[in-house]
């Protein structure tokens, strides 16, 4: 039995010794010291031995049980350590590859344009003011000469929250706040921002969209100023060689309103299809504000004047870049969007 156990001892080293990863060693183990190995078998059948034999036999069981584990275990943590080195080597850095390129974003064709139209209202010494989407019915209709029941008002069908909350409908109750809050002083912004109506969206329609508002008040503010500033705008965005136009219009809060148009800048004024053969695009609102609404946010329409316009981005943007559909800027698609990614405006 002696001679048995030292056979099975070194069988046992040879396997491990060469057992060349760590699945291998695993198999050695169980198959010689497992529950159903050799080794166990011997403990197992210690009790058939003649009684004065088994204390030395059972020494010698349990010093090759030893021998045999030990060796498992300085060889497993080599296989383990060689297989960390070989993963560690498998995976290493190609610090030669060209990397993966990390797409740039862009801004929004809405958030250009509207920063353009700030940078040259900023530019003209004009400041940015915002005011709440949520809006008293009081800013929206009332300060500006609108009041319950004046027909201007279905010109622009709203969400109501309650009988006095509403999405405002436009930009213009900044106007109204930025003068009550001022209190008498001059004034001179623009406010950018979003409006509500309740419109069915199609091509031209949208119930969310953007608008600029301008307001200037002051002494001596006349329509020349209004127009002159016009003017500029009107070449800063669309050309130099733009001209602009007033037509009367009405608008409750301004007297006299006008809407201005600038003469196409595709044809230059003969007429194409951007124009509709008229050889002028409408772009905006405007007026000398109305001296009821001057009275209303506390000024003195006696001392003071002022002058207002108002303006939609998204038309700008139609207008300038060529999109036929204003839910373009809202469907959030990709395709449409990663094109205005030019320096340029
Ligand atoms: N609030 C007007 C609208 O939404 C646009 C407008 C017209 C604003 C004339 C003005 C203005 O400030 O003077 O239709």
């Amino acid at each position: 039995m002696e001679q048995q156990l030292q056979q099975l001892k070194e069988e046992a080293l040879k396997k491990i010794q060469d057992a060349s990863d760590v699945k291998e060693l695993n198999d050695v183990r169980v198959a010689y010291l497992g529950k159903k190995g050799p080794i166990t078998d011997l403990l197992k059948g210690m009790g058939k031995l003649p009684a004065e034999e088994r204390p030395k036999m059972g020494a010698l069981v349990n010093v090759v049980r030893e021998t045999v584990t030990e060796a498992l275990e300085s060889r497993m943590t080599l296989l383990e350590e060689a297989a960390i080195q070989a993963q560690l080597e498998n995976e290493s850095i190609d610090v030669t590859l060209p990397g993966r390129p990390a797409p740039a974003g862009n801004h929004h064709p809405l958030t250009r344009v509207v920063e353009e139209i700030e940078d040259f209202f900023i530019s003209m010494g004009y400041e940015i003011a915002e005011g709440p989407e949520v809006e008293k019915d009081y800013y929206n209709f009332e300060a500006l000469n609108l009041p319950k029941g004046h027909p201007a008002r279905d010109m622009q069908d709203s969400f109501y929250i309650s009988e006095d909350i509403l999405l405002r409908t436009h930009t213009s109750p900044v106007q109204a706040r930025t003068m009550e809050a001022k209190k008498g002083e001059a004034i001179k912004i623009i406010c950018p921002g979003k409006v509500y109506r309740r419109d069915n969206d199609d091509a031209t329609h949208s119930h969310q969209f953007t608008q600029i508002e301008g307001l200037v008040v002051g002494e001596n503010i006349r329509m020349s100023d209004l127009k002159g500033t016009l003017d500029l705008f009107a070449k800063k965005m669309f050309g130099a060689d733009r001209e602009i136009r007033l037509r009367p219009s009405f608008f409750p809060f301004t007297e006299p309103s006008v809407e201005m148009d600038i003469s196409c800048f595709k044809c230059g004024g003969a007429g194409c299809n951007v124009c509709k053969k008229t050889g002028w695009i409408e772009i905006l609102g405007a007026g000398m504000v109305h001296p009821n609404v001057l009275k209303m946010a506390g000024y003195d329409p006696s001392v003071v004047t002022g002058f207002a316009f108002g303006m939609g981005p998204e038309r700008i943007a139609m207008l300038k870049y060529g999109v036929e559909d204003i839910r373009h800027f809202y469907t959030n698609d990709i395709r449409f969007i990663s094109q205005f990614n030019r320096t340029e405006a």
